[in-house]
């Protein structure tokens, strides 16, 4: 038996997918105790995107401790914090004519999504919330009441209130879920308390790559501003670059009310998650969202760093260039395999869709291959039968043809 075995909890999850040992890791490979090495499309589900131990982001981190600048501070100033609101400012904000509050909120996504939730119901003096069936916002109270799984919800050993779930329009077409959603907010007869917020992913990731159009990004921040509704964008997995442009929101040219990131904001996996506010909403008392560690100094100094090298290597279009190749693989040599498959993706977050496929749990046969072969994926949405294809941002266009071809040769086995 195992040390994990014996010893860790029953809640572990990922390392049953990937049942080895990980000793080290550079950029987009892992290796493990026993001299296997591995390429990783998993991407620390998303807190990677700027590769493992990325050498420029941890030269700084290094330079920092060495130099004994202070470790923890609470949300005291220091030079760290500083200089990452200065350049996050310069480089994010500025540029695009944003004018947010930025707040630091404890270290995982979840407690930020918690602040976003508590914040609208200030805001707004409602309580009600809108999301999207299939979506994903984190393991706490507040966050599993938007978060639309079945199997999250069960955990929470409580009845969880105060969200309208609404049909995502990816599966409803048929639906003018814009128009669905006005209707619930303003019927006196609806049976549904406007809402303080509506709540989105602009792609579920989680939820099996699920994209959202631009047209409809762009309606529903109409609607709010008609209805007086916050509309709140959570970016924790799928920005930071994840699509293209830094915020996954930026190709509808909208502006959200509140952003939440977390995940690759740090750029080097480290813990640190933030809620952007219109300046209007920050109507927060001193300490209200309060919490020791949401002043992680390494982080502030790595996610200072990652911003520069985003820049410096260009990765928007390195991550355009490497979407175009991943997406004439994907349409050219993996959907003819079989025509019950499905596909969706943007930027560098893909998904090959088995749920129609006619054998059973191929997408996880599928992952298990991949894995057998040396590459780490992993698999979302509904009954897990979407295989996510998220590898860092600074793949190199080798690596990330060689891991397509171990999807491929997996899929030729799996589908005979
Ligand atoms: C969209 C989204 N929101 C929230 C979370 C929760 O973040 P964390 O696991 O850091 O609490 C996740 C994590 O996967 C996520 O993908």
């Amino acid at each position: 038996m195992s040390i994990y075995e014996e010893l860790e909890s029953n809640v572990r999850s990922y390392c049953r997918s990937f049942p080895v040992s990980f000793t080290k890791a550079k950029m987009s490979k892992m290796y493990t105790d026993d001299g296997g090495e591995y390429l990783d499309f998993f991407n620390g589900a998303g807190a990677l995107n700027y590769g493992h131990n990325n050498d420029y982001i941890k030269a700084r981190i290094i330079e920092y401790i060495e130099n004994d600048f202070i470790s923890h501070a609470l949300d005291l100033h220091t030079a760290a914090k500083e200089e990452f609101l200065r350049t996050y400012r310069d480089k994010i904000l500025r540029p695009r004519g944003y004018n947010y509050k930025i707040m630091f909120c404890g270290p995982t996504g979840t407690n930020a999504v918690e602040a976003a939730l508590k914040l609208s119901r200030k805001v707004t003096k409602r309580t009600g919330i809108f999301a999207l069936t299939g979506s994903f916002h984190g393991m706490t109270l507040g966050s599993l009441s938007i978060t639309s799984g079945k199997t999250p919800r069960a955990g929470a050993g409580q009845p969880l209130y105060g969200t309208t779930f609404i049909p995502h329009p990816h599966f409803h077409p048929e639906i003018d879920t814009i128009a669905y959603m006005e209707e619930l907010m303003t019927d006196e007869y609806s049976g549904v308390e406007k809402p303080a917020a509506v709540f989105i992913e602009t792609v579920q990731a989680e939820g099996g790559v699920i994209i959202l159009s631009e047209k409809f990004m762009r309606d529903l921040r109409a609607l709010c501003d008609r209805q007086g509704v916050l509309l709140v964008v959570d970016d924790i997995q799928v920005g930071c670059g994840r699509t293209g442009k830094f915020f996954s929101f930026e190709r509808a040219g909208i502006v959200p009310d509140m952003v939440v990131q977390s995940k690759s904001i740090s750029g080097y996996g480290l813990p640190m998650s933030l809620l952007l506010i219109k300046p209007e909403h920050d109507i927060w008392s001193p300490a209200e969202h309060n919490g020791t560690f949401r002043g992680n100094q390494m982080a502030f100094v790595a996610a200072k760093a990652a911003l520069e090298y985003r820049e410096m290597y260009n990765l928007d279009q390195k991550t355009y260039e490497n979407e175009a190749l991943i997406r004439t693989f994907v349409t050219e040599r993996l959907l003819p395999m079989d025509k019950n498959l499905e596909y969706r993706g943007i930027g560098l977050i893909h998904g090959v869709d088995f749920g129609r496929v006619k054998i059973e749990d191929a997408a996880g046969k599928v992952g298990r291959e991949c894995f057998k072969n040396g590459l780490v994926i992993e698999r979302a949405g509904r009954k897990d039968c979407v295989l996510k294809i998220m590898p860092a941002l600074t793949i190199e266009r080798g690596e990330l043809i060689r891991g397509l071809e171990i999807i491929e040769s997996a899929m030729k086995k799996v589908l005979g």
